[in-house]
């Protein structure tokens, strides 16, 4: 049977690639998308998930609206990232499909609550408010979540919003900090695994080689964010973060890491968002995330073209 996921997500050129991995997969069952503000405006995020689904050809895939700014800050955008849109490098058309009229975090509560226990996973791809705004109203869905699976935080590499955060986690700290604290399985797949997974131009090249729609779009995508990222990082190509949540549903022998505790800081100016990974397990406190920390790259970008190629 597949696994059922929901895909909380702030697309974002990293975001869409992710979900059209989800969608291209077989043994994941995706319940709905829900969008988040993050990468830049729900309004804008919303629109970019509708927009992937019906390139992806799924456009029976719900998309709802989250939480359109962080728990208690005001929101943060990266559009010097992702372009004004947040999915500039590819020009799709305005969707058809409408946004869901339930909103988000009705829709992870309910869906939590009519689900078997231990059925539903969620992967999150950007700032964690949806998730701890359903937490916080509905705390009896933590023991029926079978996993949280994040892409955010940082350990070895530290951060890349500020010196020592991550954005998904900066943005909203306390968002984090509910997740992190919340009991529920938790896997993490932070920079230090995704500053491993490099869109080269050759990687880039075997996207647009597929021939299809979304090979041409994954590309084009990519090769925005590239501009910017390889410039700032001065590697071989920009650092690839959300597919790997959901690569790691699919192919878990990919990537190594530790079961350690993570803990968020939410209140210094200086390491606002850092999240403090005791990979050397000195504290004693207990393990609150399996926290990966390396992948096998070229693995990854094979099964991220194999099943690219099973798309329109
Ligand atoms: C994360 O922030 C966003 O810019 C990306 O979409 C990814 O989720 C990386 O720090
Ligand atoms: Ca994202």
């Amino acid at each position: 049977m597949p696994r059922k996921i929901i895909i909380d997500t702030d697309p974002g050129q990293d975001d869409a690639v992710a979900i059209l991995l989800a969608l291209a997969s077989p043994e994941l069952d995706v319940l709905g998308i829900v969008a988040v503000a993050g990468n830049v405006p729900l309004a804008l995020t919303e629109r970019n998930a509708r927009r992937i689904v019906e390139l992806a050809g799924f456009p029976e895939v719900p998309v709802h609206a989250g939480a359109v700014r962080p728990l208690v800050r005001p929101p943060i955008t990266a559009e010097h990232v992702h372009g004004q849109t947040g999915l500039d490098g590819v020009d799709l058309p305005e969707p058809d499909v409408p946004l869901h009229p339930k909103p988000g975090i009705d829709f992870i509560v309910e869906t939590l609550l009519a689900a078997d226990s231990g059925e539903v996973t969620l992967c999150t791809l950007g700032p964690l408010t949806d998730v701890a705004l359903a937490l916080n109203r509905a705390p009896e869905i933590a023991p029926r979540i079978r996993e949280i699976v994040m892409m955010g935080g940082a350990y070895f590499e530290v951060g890349n919003i500020t010196p020592t955060a991550e954005f998904n986690v900066y943005v909203d700290p306390e968002a984090a900090d509910v997740v992190l604290r919340s009991g529920v399985p938790i896997t993490m797949l932070p920079l230090d695994v995704t500053h491993r997974a490099l869109a080269t131009p050759e990687r880039l090249a075997r996207f647009r080689a597929l021939g299809n729609r979304c090979g041409a779009a994954v590309a084009g995508m990519l090769g925005f964010s590239e501009r910017f990222d390889r410039e700032k990082y001065a590697s071989p190509g920009a650092p690839i973060h959300d597919p790997n949540v959901i690569a790691w549903l699919l192919a878990p022998e990919l990537y190594e890491g530790r079961r350690i505790n993570v803990a968020v800081e939410c209140a210094s100016p200086l390491t606002l968002g850092m999240t403090v990974a005791d990979y050397w397990r000195v504290t004693g406190r207990p393990a609150n995330a399996l926290f990966l920390r390396g992948v096998d790259d070229a693995g990854f970008f094979d099964l991220l073209v194999e099943r690219l190629a099973r798309l329109p």
